[in-house]
């Protein structure tokens, strides 16, 4: 996924860029490139490959002159990695220089009827179209002419754009993709997430849909889509850089799976208010909550698998249909959905182009709509009717883990709130489970401080080529996130299974030495894995078992445990993923795997 930075101020430009641009690496690129006014002079550096490549390239910055500029890694989606298809895009006058996020899908039109006009291209990709649209509209006033291309523009972006005609002046605007606004002393910035200006701005605006920013060192005005001034409401980020940084751990992942207890402490305590859960301002009351007829969750990857555990949690405890669904799914499935449906959208960073598809549909459909997100402000945290943000902190490992324990976590407030209010537990089971959820963090605590036996577990299994993961009920969920923990970042084939299903094809896989993960936490059962697990060890199948103290018999059945602390069956999901998320790290460490940037991923998928 691509990242933009700009810069307005009194300071060289170029090397805020620049470092900048590294504080935005993790969102994985493929070239990057600056472009810097100093007076009508406009300098661009841009190449193919890491950002060290572009520092060369610019001699550090000192090559560069200027106070204002624009910065931009980019993730190729149109035009092979190249320096010219890299941005910063010049117009063919030299007069304006673009960086854009997302896709035009109207661009070869444009394109052609540009080229028509006499206006040459240097590159193959739709986001040159935009740096040459400015030029063929511009009449003088770059607001109006920015509303004019955007108006001719289809698709998605977030642009930045600085002009010979405006020295000093930085451009931002966008359409279903993030883009913030960092409020400085004598200094704004632009960037695609807050990473990038964390540094020199805790102060944030976040820019909405079709609105316009024009920013000067001592000043930020914003625009709404049809020109008229409006006033922003700046937001604090209390991350500090240091928690975007690795703070000594070998990688993100590693770091952001030891952060598991804080994020879910900052996610469920604030909203337990003694024996009551509060969800911030979400309208859930009796009477609505007896309203809903069904229950949708929708996401993507790791958030839909979030989403499966809370689809057992919530019919369980609330006896509500839930339907999981995936949103790339739900968006042309032509949904049953109306007023009587409840849609909860998960997304961690709130920008997924699928889910914020689904969650427009759902509300155009007449669904109430609640979004479970933790980057704020995102688009779909600003879309939703109801947002209850998970307060994981800045994630930035490609493969989520305090991002989907929270989800479920959240989606475990979500449920027993709900069954409270159509009393659908008694008050000791409401109790056992509020008090079980109170109790997760520590229980991870406790797992972090003992990880020795997944070491060994993933040092012998590491060179499998294929790993199968079974379990039931809820442990079928937690299965479905630890395949995907595993192949996402090791890069070995791994399949979750509703255990029960082995039998119905899957058994004919299991050869001698096939390494099966069966999750056997959940009591009532308990004897039915036991017997699926001894059908996978009668063909000479290996098995590594993930369990509680409580279950500790299974051992006898297979090769190996994983121990989980005992905890409620309900919610051993998130205990059950902790050990997983270790397991897929300490594999795919003994392969030498890139653990934060697995190879084809990103962290968020804008594009559809
Ligand atoms: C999970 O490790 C992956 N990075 C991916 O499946 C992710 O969960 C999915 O793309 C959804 O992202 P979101 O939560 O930001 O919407």
């Amino acid at each position: 996924m691509c990242g933009i930075i700009g810069y307005t101020g009194g300071r060289p430009a170029a090397t805020l860029l620049i470092d900048g641009l590294k504080r935005l690496e993790y969102r994985g690129y493929d070239s990057s490139g600056i472009a810097v006014l100093d007076g009508e002079k406009l300098t661009t550096v841009k190449t193919v490959g890491k950002i060290a490549e572009l520092d060369k390239k610019a001699n550090g910055g000192k090559d560069v002159i200027g106070t204002v500029g624009i910065g931009h890694t980019r993730w190729a989606t149109h035009g092979v990695p190249s320096d010219i298809n890299s941005h910063p895009h010049v117009s063919a006058n030299g007069r304006f220089a673009v960086v854009h996020n997302g896709i035009i899908e109207n661009y070869a039109e444009l394109k052609s009827e540009l080229i028509a006009k006499g206006i040459p291209f240097a590159s193959d990709t739709d986001s040159e179209v935009i740096a040459q649209l400015v030029q063929y509209l511009y009449d003088g006033d770059m607001l109006t002419t920015l509303r004019e291309v955007c108006a001719r523009l289809v698709g998605s972006y977030a642009v930045g754009l600085i002009s010979t005609d405006d020295c000093g002046t930085l451009y931002a605007t966008r359409k279903d993709n993030p883009l913030v606004v960092g409020l400085g002393r004598n200094e704004n910035f632009i960037a695609s997430d807050f990473a990038a200006a964390l540094e020199h701005t805790h102060d944030f605006v976040q820019l909405g849909d079709g609105e316009i920013a024009r920013l000067t060192p001592s000043s930020v005005t914003f625009y709404s889509s049809n020109g008229v001034r409006i006033e922003k409401t700046p937001f604090r980020v209390d991350w500090d850089i240091s928690q975007a940084e690795k703070g000594g751990y070998p990688h993100f992942m590693l770091k952001e799976i030891y952060e598991q207890p804080k994020a879910l402490t900052d996610t469920v305590r604030p909203r337990v208010k003694g024996s009551s859960i509060v969800l911030d301002k979400i309208a859930l009351d009796t009477r609505n909550a007896n309203l809903i007829e069904k229950i949708d969750i929708i996401g993507c990857g790791s958030a839909y698998h979030a989403g499966i555990v809370g689809k057992y949690f919530i019919e369980k405890n609330c006896r509500i249909r839930v339907n999981c669904e995936l949103a790339s799914e739900y968006i042309y499935s032509n949904p049953i959905t109306d007023s009587r449906t409840l849609t909860i959208i998960i997304s961690q960073s709130g920008e997924t182009a699928d889910t914020l598809a689904a969650l427009r549909l759902a509300k155009k459909l007449g669904s109430h709509t609640i979004a479970i997100v933790n980057v704020v402000e995102s688009a779909i945290a600003r879309e939703a009717d109801d947002v209850l943000y998970t307060h994981a902190g800045p994630e930035i490992a490609v493969a989520t883990t305090k991002g989907y324990t929270t989800q479920v976590a959240a989606l475990y407030l979500v449920g027993l709130k709900i069954a409270k209010l159509k009393h659908t537990l008694s008050d000791a089971r409401y109790a056992e489970l509020l008090d079980g959820i109170l109790a997760l963090p520590q229980q991870v605590r406790a797992q972090l401080d003992d990880v020795a036996g997944i070491k060994k577990y993933a040092k012998r299994f590491a060179q499998h080529k294929c790993v199968f993961f079974i379990g039931r009920g809820t442990d079928y969920a937690a299965s479905l996130e630890g395949a995907l923990k595993l192949k996402e970042i090791s890069y070995i084939h791994a399949e979750a299974y509703a255990a029960g299903e082995l039998k119905h094809g899957t058994i004919s896989l299991i050869e001698e030495g096939t390494v099966t993960l069966a999750l056997a936490t959940q009591r009532a059962l308990f004897y039915k894995m036991l017997s699926n697990i001894k059908a996978v060890q009668s063909r000479k199948g290996t098995v590594l078992a993930v369990a509680s103290a409580a279950n500790s018999e299974v051992s006898e059945f297979t090769d190996g445990m994983l121990v989980i602390p005992d905890c409620d069956d309900d919610l051993s999901p998130v205990l059950s993923a902790v050990v997983l998320q270790l397991f897929a790290y300490y594999v795919a460490a003994e392969r030498g795997c890139d653990i934060d940037k697995p190879r084809n991923l990103a962290k968020s998928v804008t594009v559809e």
